[in-house]
């Protein structure tokens, strides 16, 4: 049996062997695809929406209020349906990441990957085929399946393969293809919007494109050492950690993994340990760090951004146009992210992006609260003033909560809630996105301009949480989170208490050093 290698917080920092090899990198990008999915469908929902034909087959009513003079700007498209097109996916997803959890641990990181890429692709086929409202919404369910799969393996493989030093960079790439994924899909809409009838059905399909690349493009890639390991596949994992490190020189980490596993298999509940006091500190972080990435207001843009620039007065074209402007900040910003993860740290990233973030909403609402009433547009130079905002807006997200939401819960955990604990983020980004979807177009007509300073008091909060309650993960190895950061934390050092230790005298007992 191999030398288990005990970390303690008073011991000097480890520092594994390893190159960042070729096949590491093809494996993130080729992993990071999922993203691409769930990238695809937030994008393509808004602007099918809007799209006349579409709204004439499956929800005239929609069409009709459309069309009638006079409309109120702010309550144009307020109608249950049409959200629930829009957010059953995520409830689906929502569901699904449950079982997702469950499929990671028994079967692995990959093959729960690949069951998202076929779930997804079914979903595909029914939208794009759909002749009624029932096969459109049973296809969107697939589609959340096939998200709820990808969102749960995708972030923890990324950030299981990873080298120490670029595991936040790696792990933006799945982020990084959501952001493409939305451009991709406004994009698209831009041209399909002017195929008549069956533009629409074009928007809806083209989503199969990132389900069979990474369908095909997972055949390349390996399964985690930490997974394999975990499945008491033990040659393969240190062969597979051989060669994504490009290092024969791998025991330190090799033996990192193998007593985080001999931890988690002690632990034979995983979902009831999450509910121990030691797994408070993780849960609360994962799960607030989604409840706030969704409460920045992110996709009350991205789901309605052709909405809202209708509402503005934009044409239809123009609309989606700017939908495309506000697309590309999205991905350049997170490649920013990328950049900048691993040395100015999750923090200062996150508490820059609260102020810009701040900012802009507010001066968002104040512009239409003044400028936009019931039924007139805004002047052109203002709705100009408007996008660039909701530019700035969308950059400081893209550098700071979008990734991050995914990146921290998927690091923090130890092995034995990992995958459970990793669910509970997993399904907080989707129920709140469900919400946000559903609400936010009734909230629009209800709270109107208001809608920008609702979301800017949460930015407030989320601010003094990140400043306070968050710790900084940077360059810590993810099997030594528990001695590094929560333990030295201020506050949460205090839900560190014996039941960790004593799981740990237990191995150290059994095994050798
Ligand atoms: C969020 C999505 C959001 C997207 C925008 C993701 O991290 O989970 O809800 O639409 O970022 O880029």
């Amino acid at each position: 049996m191999p030398a288990i290698v005990m970390s303690n917080s008073n011991d000097p920092p480890k520092e594994f062997e390893g190159k960042i090899t070729s096949y590491v990198i093809l494996c993130g990008i080729v992993a990071a695809t999922g993203g691409l999915m769930f990238g695809y469908d937030i994008g393509i929902s808004g602007g099918v929406t809007s799209m006349d034909d579409f709204l004439i087959e499956f929800f005239p009513s929609v069409y009709e209020k459309k069309h009638r003079a006079k409309e109120d700007n702010y309550c144009k498209f307020d109608n249950q349906d049409l959200q629930l097109f829009t957010s059953s996916l995520y409830l689906a997803a929502l569901v699904s990441s449950f079982f997702a959890s469950k499929s990671c641990t028994m079967f692995g990181r990959k093959r729960t990957m690949q069951a998202a890429s076929l779930f997804f692709l079914l979903g595909v086929i029914l939208n794009g085929a759909a002749r009624d409202l029932a096969m459109l919404i049973i296809g969107r369910i697939l589609l959340g399946v096939g998200v709820g799969f990808g969102n749960q393996a995708v972030p923890l493989f990324l950030s299981e393969i990873a080298p120490v030093k670029i595991r936040g960079a790696l792990n933006i790439l799945f982020q990084l293809d959501v952001t493409i994924g939305i451009l991709i899909a406004n994009i698209v809409n831009y041209f399909t919007t002017n195929l008549h009838p069956w533009g629409w059905r074009l928007s809806l399909g083209l989503a199969g494109v990132p389900a069979i690349i990474l369908c095909l493009g997972s055949l390349l890639i390996t399964e985690t050492p930490t997974s394999l390991i975990e499945r008491q596949r033990m040659d393969e994992g240190l062969a597979t950690l051989k060669r994504i490190r490009g290092t024969e020189n791998v025991d330190l980490e090799y033996d990192e993994i193998v007593h985080a596993c001999e931890m988690a298999r002690l632990v034979k509940r995983p979902f009831r340990n999450l509910m121990k006091r030691s797994s408070r500190p993780q849960l609360v972080i994962a799960i607030f760090m989604q409840i706030f990435q969704q409460f920045t207001g992110i996709n009350a843009i991205m789901f309605y951004a052709p909405v809202l620039f209708q509402t503005m007065g934009f044409k239809n074209d123009g609309s989606l146009l700017s939908a495309v402007i506000t697309g590309g900040v999205n991905v350049l910003s997170t490649v920013v992210s990328i950049v900048l993860v691993d040395k100015v740290g999750r923090k200062a990233l996150l508490l820059e992006a609260c102020a810009q973030m701040l900012l802009t909403q507010t001066a968002i609402g104040v512009i239409l609260q003044m400028y936009l009433k019931n039924n007139n547009n805004l002047t052109p130079s203002l709705a100009i003033t408007v996008v660039v905002l909701v530019c700035l807006y969308v950059m400081s997200f893209a550098w700071s909560w979008g990734p991050l939401g995914w990146l921290i819960p998927s690091e923090t955990f130890p092995l034995e809630t990992r995958t459970a604990g990793f669910f509970f983020a997993v399904s907080s980004n989707m129920l709140f996105t469900f919400i946000i979807a559903q609400a936010f177009l009734s909230m629009m007509c209800h709270l109107r301009a208001g809608i920008f300073f609702f979301f800017a008091a949460w930015i407030v909060v989320m601010g003094l949480f990140a400043m306070f309650l968050l710790p900084e993960t940077k360059n810590v190895p993810i099997d030594e989170m528990t001695d590094r950061v929560w333990k030295q934390h201020w506050y949460w050092k205090r839900y560190m208490d014996e039941d960790g230790n004593d799981k740990k005298n237990n191995i150290e007992n059994g095994s050798s050093r």
